[in-house]
């Protein structure tokens, strides 16, 4: 399959009408789209992606109104919820209606539902009959992509085609948050938006979700191992990390500090002000250049525990090698 990348949004549609798999730009990242209401073409984003079938899948509706044709019971909250932040980095776990097939929910009564807010495929999906079932558009268990190039690199030949919307503006995947009965809000990922900023228009404390819980599947989110490089990567303190590997060929990923006092083959940082909505933009696409430098191990510093700096370190901690 050839796989050609293009500004072309009725290429696109034409594409997605025929039940085949696209790669859409969003704000958070990149994803693989397929019409939501056709097993056969959600089948087809599982195999592009090689992943296995028990990982549910986000529905990408266009405004928050549609979503409501595929779900029901939707607490108050969540609609208090929806009017701040959507369209936007967000994703909502709602029971679904009998429209939304198994196969995109795994089995769960829930459905993931995200109004992604980048204006190509907001205009895309103007155009369309039905919302798009879509994963991050990178092999399972790798990078997510945040430009139209990372997405060639790891789906070349399994896809038609990628509409290419630049790099994305967030560049994290989106927040997951679900609902109780008693409507405390659960968070199942951390993500684009602060999880402070969800508190303060919800008035009250977001809860983790309990892993293994009655709430099954787990999301992948909550996988030990995801976002993974393919070298090793290590969290934590930097000088002692470089005392460890003062033998191997290092590259440090830091937010602001270049560390200038020890040696490294590539220093990146994520934000020289120090900021972290630019350091988490930067985040996946250092993540993949360092992967690529020719070191022996990548060195990354924690962030401060605020605001993005929470989601940047669960992607961090997640793609590290984990000791046992
Ligand atoms: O920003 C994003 O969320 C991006 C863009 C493309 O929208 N999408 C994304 O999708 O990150 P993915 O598949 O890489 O991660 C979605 C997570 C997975 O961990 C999946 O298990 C979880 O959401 N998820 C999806 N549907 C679910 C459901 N019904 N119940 C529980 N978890 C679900
Ligand atoms: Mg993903």
């Amino acid at each position: 399959m050839q796989t050609s990348i293009g500004e072309n949004i009725s290429l696109a549609r034409t594409f997605l009408e025929k039940g085949e798999v696209v790669a859409v730009p969003t704000e958070t990242v990149y994803g693989l789209a397929a019409n939501a209401l056709d097993p056969e073409a959600v089948i087809r984003i599982f195999e592009a992606k090689q992943r296995p079938q028990f990982n549910p899948l986000i529905v990408h509706c266009k405004n928050w109104e549609t979503a409501m044709h595929y779900t029901e019971r939707v607490p108050e909250i969540a609609h208090r919820l929806a009017k701040a932040f959507t369209p936007g980095p967000i994703t909502f776990l709602l029971y679904k209606k009998s429209t939304i097939p198994d196969l995109v929910t795994a089995g769960s009564d829930k459905v993931a539902i995200r109004i992604p807010k980048h204006p190509l495929t907001q205009a895309l999906m103007e155009q369309l009959s039905f919302p798009l079932a879509a994963p991050s558009a990178n092999q399972f268990g790798y990078i997510s992509p945040t430009t139209a190039r990372h997405v060639y690199d790891s789906l070349n030949g399994k896809i038609s085609y990628i509409l290419d919307g630049g790099e994305s503006e967030i560049g994290l995947e989106s927040t997951i948050i679900g609902f109780d009965d008693e409507e405390n809000i659960l968070l199942y990922r951390s993500g684009g938006i602060a999880i402070e900023a969800l508190e303060e228009v919800a008035g009250k404390k977001i809860l983790p979700s309990q892993k293994n819980d009655e709430n099954k599947p787990q999301t992948a989110g909550q996988l030990a191992s995801h976002y993974a490089p393919g070298i090793p990567l290590y969290l934590g303190d930097i000088e002692t990390l470089h005392n460890r590997f003062s033998d191997k060929k290092m590259a440090l990923i830091s937010l602001d500090n270049p560390y200038s006092h020890l040696s490294f083959l590539h220093r990146y940082t994520l934000s020289a002000s120090g900021n972290l909505h630019e350091a988490a933009r930067n985040l996946f696409s250092t993540m993949r250049l360092a992967d690529r430098s020719g070191v022996d191990v990548i060195l990354a510093e924690k962030m401060p525990e605020v605001g993005l700096g929470i989601a940047i370190n669960d992607r961090l901690n997640r793609a590290q090698v984990i000791f046992k």
